[in-house]
């Protein structure tokens, strides 16, 4: 039997912050952002708020969508590149929070890292070493933000998405994936000396194009599908440009992808989860679709992962 999700959680901080206010702030237009990126608006955590805290909130929601409690969690997964500190990881500190008792640790692989979380969690799950793992996609990266540059400043929000693995029934659940990494382009997107994300725009757009949909595709065919049979792609949300590329090589029609980045800019390694939440909150998930999560993000990396929904 394979690994599945059997629940989600989510946390969005409540500020928001508009194109509208960044003209005010730095040298861009609502226009520009809104037709070179699909983005509106973005939520960006409080001061008193850090990566930990909107970690801990989705997860607790998360587990209670399972109809689990703290206990019964085997293992704490995080996603994020921005911790509250490099140690003690952000997973062992929610350990703390949850009440849990199980082995925790960060999985730093940026944008993708959830989709690296979900099959990571997997292979505890389909080893029978774990009942139960908490994957959790987190990032406060409006913390990593230099605001007055206009190339990055614009894309990135705060927010938090959790997922719980189990095993499910015969059929359902992970069906295949793929993870990928090239180091030699990491130089494209990395944290610069004031610990502030710096990107070379274009670059990570070309590969991105290439690889959402070439990941999304050998996916498919990992688990002995068609692009067709794809019910639901749901895609990191970085730049709707980039994710209209994906869901045109799977030739899918608009409502069949999941869209949230003109609501919350990229959230990095929450990015996949939170989308995917909101179209299960607004019933658009059925028992049984076939739904397609791929990411990419700095290292650079990759991944994607095919799923049977369902418990
Ligand atoms: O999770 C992974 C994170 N990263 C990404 O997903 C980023 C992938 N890349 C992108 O999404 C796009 O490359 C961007 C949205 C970052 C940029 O879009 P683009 O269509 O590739 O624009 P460009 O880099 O070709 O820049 C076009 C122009 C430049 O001006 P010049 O040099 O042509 O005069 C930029 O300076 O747009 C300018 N520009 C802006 N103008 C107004 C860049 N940012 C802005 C801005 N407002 N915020």
């Amino acid at each position: 039997m394979n690994a599945g999700i059997i629940g989600m959680g989510k946390y969005i901080p409540e500020k928001v912050l508009t194109n509208f206010d960044f003209e005010k702030m730095i040298d861009t237009t609502d226009e520009w952002i809104r037709s070179r990126t699909g983005i509106e608006e973005r939520h960006i955590a409080a001061d008193d708020e850090d990566t930990s805290d909107l970690g801990f909130y989705a997860a607790q929601r998360a587990i209670e969508d399972a109809g689990l409690s703290p206990e019964k969690i085997d293992l704490i997964l995080v996603a994020t590149v921005s911790p509250d500190q490099a140690f003690p990881s952000v997973a062992c500190q929610i350990q703390e929070r949850l009440g849990a008792k199980c082995p925790a640790m960060d999985i730093s692989a940026a944008c993708a890292g959830f989709i690296y979380g979900l099959v990571t969690a997997k292979q505890f799950v389909e080893s029978n070493s774990y009942e139960n793992v908490l994957v959790v996609g987190v990032e406060k990266l409006s913390k990593l933000t230099n605001w007055e540059d206009r190339n990055t400043a614009v894309l990135f929000g705060d927010g938090a998405s959790a997922a719980v693995l189990s095993k499910v029934s015969e059929g359902r659940g992970i069906l295949s994936f793929e993870l990928g990494a090239d180091g030699t382009g990491g130089k494209y997107l990395y944290l610069d000396e004031n610990d502030q994300i710096a990107m070379n725009g274009r670059e990570v757009f070309k590969f991105a194009v290439r690889q959402m949909g070439e990941s999304a595709i050998n996916v498919l065919e990992k688990a002995g599908l068609q692009k067709e049979d794809c019910d639901f792609l749901i895609p990191h949300q970085a730049n709707i440009r980039i994710m209209e590329a994906a869901r045109e090589r799977l030739n899918l029609p608009e409502e069949k992808m999941s869209k949230t980045v003109h609501k919350y800019g990229n959230t990095s390694a929450a990015s996949i989860g939170i989308s995917m939440i909101e179209e299960l909150e607004a019933g658009k998930i059925k028992d049984d679709d076939i739904l397609v999560l791929v990411g990419f993000g700095g290292g650079l990396t990759w991944g994607a992962v095919t799923i049977r929904w369902g418990k």
